[in-house]
């Protein structure tokens, strides 16, 4: 029997029911259903819906549900039409006749808000956590960097020299940004909606603002219609996955290229990496390919909600159902790509002579034309004349370091001796002087801020975050 039967005379076609069922997606929220139902219950025998015995048979029959699946996940199962139709085929089962006075005021327009902005709450501090550590993984390969140089890209040509602890808190950055957008869409889920019905309103007394308090919402919704049919924490929440995914998919490409042989900057641990079936000298960066190729997919299931819900005509439609699919599985492919990169990025090797040999040489162009301008030259003028030097040592096959006085001079007659020390790739980052750049002070202190800042979110690289929970279909 559904939720609805009384309205029709026969049964459901069975396979279009069956298509139509949700109950494979949203068993993920059966926790946050049945906690919803302990509040309205107990709402409900606040305003005298339910007598105290029936309240306490309900109360019990809901907490002896969750230990069933605490105790054995395949419990939440079976041919219902969505999870909340389960939790109270449930209820019946165990409390009869009492059990069908739970929806009372209720709709499931508004329960299945109420439990995927209770799941969002729950989840995204461990999706934060994971972040974290990742930021974390990041913070101790600046730490281990020390004073190592490596070549910074622009156009992906050579352009300057930098600390290579400040080359990972540049991905570090990025990935706290990923992690404090979450806290956008945890705030946008944190609005309680029971008492919105399924459009209109509530009309036995209940007092939504007393559910919130009883849930852990810091507000209530402001508007029934809009309540049922609002979906923006879904977006928010798909944004903030796109997001850390575009950013875990850069990660990905840089450790790719900066792992080939042609580069060959950074040696990937064996455990992570693949053979080739034919190729028997292949070591091959998979996950960070698989992690880029899923910052695709949860990127499209940003786009694809955004388009199902563009069109929908104000109060509750169907369509809104399409929502947990989307939440699970942009989660769920974030979750699992952290937990991969972050193995990848805290047990490869660089290769500080590789590193180190590539900061020499022209990429000091920008030193030479500073040191110019040190010298009273315009800036125009000296990035000419550097231009110039570059062209013929480009052209002789030569670098700036084993260049004698008389042929600086040849270029222009303000090089003077101290040119040579001038123009090295430690004198180049030394030289910097704002606090962003990769002055080794100030990368200290970019260092020590990322630090202060796991610290205070009470991340560290030690966090255990648990593989993500698979969005099973039930048989
Ligand atoms: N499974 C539905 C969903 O996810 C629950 C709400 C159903 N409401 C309704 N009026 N059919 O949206």
């Amino acid at each position: 029997m559904t939720l609805w039967s009384g309205r029709f005379a026969g049964e459901p076609d069975e396979a279009v029911f069956a298509w139509g069922s949700s109950f494979g997606i949203d068993r993920r929220l059966f926790e946050d259903d049945v906690r919803g139902s302990l509040a309205w219950a107990e709402e409900l025998a606040r305003v005298g819906v339910l007598c105290a015995e029936e309240h306490e048979a309900i109360g019990r029959a809901l907490e002896a549900m969750l230990t069933d699946a605490q105790r054995d996940a395949s419990f939440v199962s079976g041919a219902d039409e969505d999870v909340h139709a389960f939790v109270e085929r449930q209820l019946v089962a165990r409390v009869g006749e009492r059990g069908k006075r739970l929806h009372t005021g209720r709709s499931r327009n508004e329960q299945v808000a109420l439990d995927l902005r209770m799941y969002l709450k729950r989840r995204i501090p461990i999706v934060q956590a994971s972040l974290g550590a990742l930021v974390a993984a990041f913070a101790d390969r600046a730490d281990e960097a020390g004073a190592a140089l490596m070549p910074a890209y622009t156009h992906l040509r050579r352009a300057q020299p930098i600390l290579e602890a400040h080359y990972w808190l540049a991905h570090a950055s990025a990935m706290r940004r990923a992690c404090t957008r979450f806290d956008v869409a945890r705030d946008e889920a944190d609005a309680m909606p029971l008492g919105s019905g399924a459009v209109a309103g509530n009309s036995y007394g209940v007092d939504p603002a007393r559910l919130a308090g009883r849930l852990g919402f810091s507000r209530i919704v402001a508007n029934s219609v809009d309540a049922t049919a609002d979906r923006d924490f879904v977006a928010a929440f798909l944004h903030a996955c796109a997001l850390a995914m575009l950013h875990v998919s850069r990660l990905s490409e840089d450790v790719i290229l900066f792992s080939s042989e042609e580069f060959g900057f950074f040696d990937l641990d064996d455990r992570i990496c693949t053979g080739s079936s034919l190729m028997p000298q292949k070591k091959n960066p998979d996950p960070m390919e698989l992690a880029r190729g899923k910052a695709g997919r949860v990127i499209g299931r940003l786009a694809g909600w955004l388009a199902t819900a563009k069109g929908l005509p104000s109060g509750y439609n169907k369509d809104l159902q399409e929502d947990k699919e989307a939440v699970f599985d942009a989660e769920d492919t974030l979750l699992g790509c952290l937990l991969a990169v972050r193995a990848v990025v805290s047990t490869l090797r660089v290769n500080r002579n590789v590193t180190g040999a590539a900061v020499s040489g022209l990429l000091l162009a920008t030193d030479v034309a500073d040191y110019l301008v040190a010298k009273g030259m315009p800036f125009r003028e000296a990035h000419e004349t550097v231009g110039g030097m570059v062209r013929s040592l480009v052209a002789a096959a030569r670098s700036f370091e084993n260049l004698g006085i008389d042929e600086w001079q040849r270029f222009s007659p303000l090089f003077d001796a101290d040119i040579v020390q001038a123009v090295s790739p430690q004198a180049s980052v030394a030289a910097r002087t704002t606090p962003q750049s990769t002055a080794p002070q100030a990368v200290a202190a970019q260092l020590a801020d990322v630090r202060a800042w796991l610290f205070a979110r009470g991340c560290c690289s030690e966090v255990i975050v648990s593989p993500p929970e698979r969005n099973r279909n039930v048989p």
